[in-house]
């Protein structure tokens, strides 16, 4: 990996050694993509304002999120599928997020199920819920994450129906992976990836199979995805997860305000402003421009968390200006996964650590909580919440 100086380099050899059809899962967005460009375009129109000679020696990333204490202000996304980039896919990147000191987050529709997952790592992860029409299924599937002591909740409210992926439909995306002529051509070209997943744990929903009917050859993602995720899910479920739920609480894939506010009603420990990596609602705004008016509406009690578009450290950094206490890191590390398993990941954290504490420095900022709207070159006089960022 030593030729690998950016993101965008590991996005290039996960391009090269990912099949097609999971390699587009991942870098894709839904519709026209509008959202998902949304999400850089606004993260790189933010300019950093430099500062110069003041003491930046002594910088640390260190801070904490929903009480854990993190060595940089990253979490892991949840991730579905992500054991189809490389074999194994979940347990690598817990084990990559915790030598690096920061939460991953396992997704209800991962490969690795959330057993193997505490069993690889020995170490508390989050647990990414998404309710499908069966609540039973939710229940057991939630006594199983307090089981593998799962020591946050990651509630996701943002995919009651899938958006389209154009590109998932025409490269005929399918888990396990389809026998056709194309994906053989294709998986003959990559070889390690075909290795890393024919001695992978497992090779298709391991949260699921079993457990819900048809998991075991899901044809088509989108339309199993349709007939089972629940389109009446409402605030009362969250009520109901909150009830049954001992840990803490973030709801995934807030946007608006007024849903902000509704959550931290009905106690949510945390909320993530997110438009699912731009992966959902084509034509809505991108996370970045949503976050000052989320962070607003919401008191110093509800930590405020972010995803959607962070390719870079600098990019932490405009979102912390912004008010973010932390943020997700979806395809960033999903790329680093797809080029090189454990090793790819830790080198997508790595890029992104030390690209945040040069960020610090050159903006003259020694710690998390002294990031503000004062280092963007038009928030000194900004008024956003920002400025409530507790120690
Ligand atoms: C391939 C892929 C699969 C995803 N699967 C899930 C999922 O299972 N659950 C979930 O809450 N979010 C999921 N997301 C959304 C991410 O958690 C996160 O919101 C998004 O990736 C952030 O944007 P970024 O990729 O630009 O960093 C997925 C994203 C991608 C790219």
């Amino acid at each position: 990996m030593k030729n690998i100086t950016c993101i965008e380099d590991l996005r290039q050899l996960a391009r090269r050694k990912v099949p097609r059809a999971f390699f587009d899962y991942a870098d894709s967005g839904s519709y026209n993509e509008e959202t998902l460009r949304a999400n850089r375009a606004d993260l790189e129109a933010i300019t950093l304002r430099q500062r110069v000679l003041v003491d930046v020696s002594e910088r640390s990333l260190a801070t904490t999120i929903v009480g854990q204490k993190v060595s940089a202000p990253m979490i892991l996304a949840p991730v579905g599928l992500t054991g189809m980039q490389h074999g194994d896919g979940e347990i690598l990147s817990a084990q990559a997020a915790n030598d690096a000191g920061i939460p991953y987050t396992l997704s209800t529709m991962s490969i690795c199920s959330v057993e193997d997952v505490a069993e690889a790592t020995g170490r508390p992860f989050w647990f990414q819920l998404y309710v499908i029409r069966d609540r039973g299924f939710s229940k057991d599937m939630l006594a199983r994450a307090v089981a593998a002591k799962c020591n946050a909740l990651v509630l996701t409210v943002d995919l009651q129906v899938i958006g389209q992926r154009h590109r998932d439909i025409k490269n005929g995306m399918t888990v396990p992976p389809q026998i056709r002529l194309a994906n053989i051509i294709d998986v003959a070209t990559k070889p390690a990836w075909a290795w890393s997943i024919l001695n992978g744990k497992r090779k298709t929903f391991g949260n699921l199979a079993g457990r819900v009917k048809g998991m075991e050859n899901v044809n088509s993602l989108a339309a199993w995805i349709g007939t089972q995720f629940d389109p009446a899910l409402s605030w009362k479920d969250v009520e109901w997860i909150k009830s049954i739920w001992p840990g803490k609480l973030i709801l995934k894939g807030i946007l608006d305000a007024d849903d902000a506010k509704t959550a931290v009603k009905l106690g949510a420990d945390g909320i993530v402003v997110s438009n699912h990596g731009g992966r959902q609602l084509d034509g809505a705004p991108s996370s970045i421009s949503a976050l000052p008016k989320v962070v607003d509406a919401v008191g110093s009690d509800t930590e405020v968390l972010f995803d959607g578009g962070i390719r870079s450290g600098a990019d932490i950094m405009r979102a912390l200006a912004l008010g973010a206490r932390g943020c997700m890191i979806g395809r960033a590390y999903v790329y680093g996964l797809g080029a090189g398993g454990k090793a790819g990941v830790a080198k997508a954290i790595d890029i992104l650590t030390k690209e945040l504490s040069v960020t610090m420095a050159l903006t003259g900022t020694n710690s998390i909580k002294d990031i503000g709207p004062q280092v963007l070159v038009n928030g000194a006089g900004k008024k956003t919440s920002a400025r409530k960022r507790k120690g």
